[in-house]
């Protein structure tokens, strides 16, 4: 904990913040560093490049003031908001004026006062970011701690200034903001802050997606995301937003037979994962990997609970989902939905007898993916019997020998079949048509048959003899 008066002496070490001191001076305002910037600095945990200060009077004056004295080039302003921003170096600055607030039931959008600097801290979200440095010469540097910010950094807690179920209702994203700063910081949240947040679940559905989706994938980034979800479910945060995760919860038994419970077994995956990775997209594989399983699930009398095809299931799910939670659409979406696909394959592959043809598939299937997909499957191994999970891992070890023992001969990642579209038309002299793709398809599976080998000439025989059975002639026969 940094919080001495040198420490915070400090934090504000930077030249920046004696000049915006002296342009809030030559304005007569007052002006306060607030914010994340200060909690971190506390903690001594890294801090943002985006810092918030706040003022009484206008923010945007103040925006504009400090621009002047240095190098900063434009002055963003947000007049709705009534905040500006500037960059300095590195560094993105936020102005607003302290403000007092408050907010219609049905809608997040606040009535905004001017306000001391009091009102503007009981009018935020935690007790830890409330905690203020005052930058105008005659105080340089003085923290103001109006709610015992301090003390709970030290002992951990997330707090709200205000009555829970005020602040909340205010504002209900801040709901999950604090699960979320449970989540990263290691803190536990106040049990009366916990009742309320439960009491208020309800209110996140004034909330928009893209807002919850921010939080939530900072949950996603912490080291144990388990700690963050399970929390969204215990408060019944998540079952506003994400009701496929809650269906994967619970454990039905049917004649003596149980399941898993494939929601905790999908946070230990995670959890498991990101012990490995930082790859936000990876780790959205592993939360969505068994996705499908409660949409085809059935019991069946002679080998009890199956989930046949779920993979399936769970990948065409996924565009959809993520067009709800505003999730990206490109790239992204792609490959979260191919892992999902795939996720089951290694562990086929390690459990039946291993054919080259099948390792061919995998290898070309998963392409520039092998490495994830084969990541995500060794996360996935969940039992608590150490025996059996040795020989899991053992058996995806194989899998791996065996994968690169067949790219070595064969080179299938990322492979482009020796043949093309335009080779078939002119070998045939035929314009485009379907025989072009079923000629195509034809030499591929052949190749990752291992019927033929992967080149050019093999292939070329080959498409001639598929194009002759099809009925065409090729030139100059
Ligand atoms: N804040 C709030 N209610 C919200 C969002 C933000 O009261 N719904 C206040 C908090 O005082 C917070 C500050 O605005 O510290 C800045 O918000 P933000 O940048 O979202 O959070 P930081 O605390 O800076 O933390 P991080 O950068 O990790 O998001």
């Amino acid at each position: 904990m940094n919080h001495s008066p040198d420490d915070i002496l400090k934090m504000v070490a930077d030249p920046i913040f004696r000049l915006i001191g002296e342009a809030a001076d030559e304005l007569g305002q007052e002006a306060f560093v607030v914010g994340g910037y200060v909690r971190d600095g506390v903690m001594g945990r890294p801090q943002a490049n985006d810092l918030d200060f706040v003022t009484v009077g206008s923010g945007i004056a103040l925006a504009k003031k400090v621009a002047k004295k240095t190098s900063a080039g434009k002055v963003h302003v947000f007049r709705n908001f009534g905040t500006a921003m500037i960059r300095h170096e590195e560094l993105e600055l936020e102005f607003v004026g302290a403000r007092k607030e408050s907010y219609d039931r049905g809608s997040r959008k606040p009535t905004v006062e001017e306000g001391s600097l009091e009102d503007d801290q009981n009018r935020r979200d935690f007790t830890v970011n409330a905690l203020a440095i005052q930058l105008n010469a005659a105080s340089f540097g003085q923290l103001l701690d109006p709610f015992d910010g301090i003390r709970d950094i030290a002992e951990e807690r997330i707090r709200t200034p205000l009555d829970p179920d005020l602040t909340y209702s205010d504002d209900p994203l801040r709901m999950l903001r604090a699960i979320r700063f449970s989540c990263q910081l290691g803190f536990a949240i106040d049990k009366d802050s916990l009742k309320a947040i439960k009491r208020n679940a309800h209110r996140l559905e004034i909330v928009s997606n893209e807002r919850i989706i921010a939080e939530f994938n900072k949950v996603m980034a912490c080291p144990m995301p388990s700690k963050g979800l399970a929390q969204m479910f215990d408060t019944g945060l998540i079952h506003l937003f994400f009701p496929e995760l809650v269906d994967l919860q619970g454990v039905e038994e049917v004649e003596g037979k149980l399941h898993k419970d494939n929601f905790y077994h999908t946070l230990e995956v995670l959890d498991n994962l990101c012990k490995r990775t930082d790859k936000l997209w990876l780790r959205w594989a592993a939360l969505l990997h068994d996705i499908g399983k409660p949409v085809v699930k059935k019991f069946n009398n002679d080998i009890g609970w199956t989930f046949h095809n779920h993979e399936f299931v769970g990948a065409k799910m996924i565009p959809r989902l993520f067009r709800r939670l505003k999730l990206p659409m490109g790239e992204s979406m792609r490959y979260v939905k191919k892992l999902v696909m795939l996720s089951s394959r290694p562990a086929v592959l390690s459990e039946d007898e291993v054919t080259d043809s099948a390792v061919r598939r995998l290898l070309f299937d998963a392409g520039d993916e092998l490495e994830d997909l084969m990541m995500l499957c060794e996360s996935d191994i969940t039992t608590k019997n150490a025996k059996k999970k040795q020989t899991y891992l053992k058996n995806f070890e194989i899998v791996r020998e065996k994968l690169k023992q067949v790219e070595e001969a064969d080179r299938i990642r990322n492979w482009q079949p020796p043949i093309d579209g335009a080779t078939i038309m002119a070998a045939f002299q035929i314009g485009p048509g379907p025989e072009i793709g079923q000629i195509k398809n034809a030499i591929r599976e052949a190749i990752l048959e291992g019927d033929i080998p992967n080149e050019h000439e093999a292939a070329f025989g080959f498409m001639i003899q598929k194009g002759e059975a099809l009925g065409l002639k090729p030139k100059n026969s």
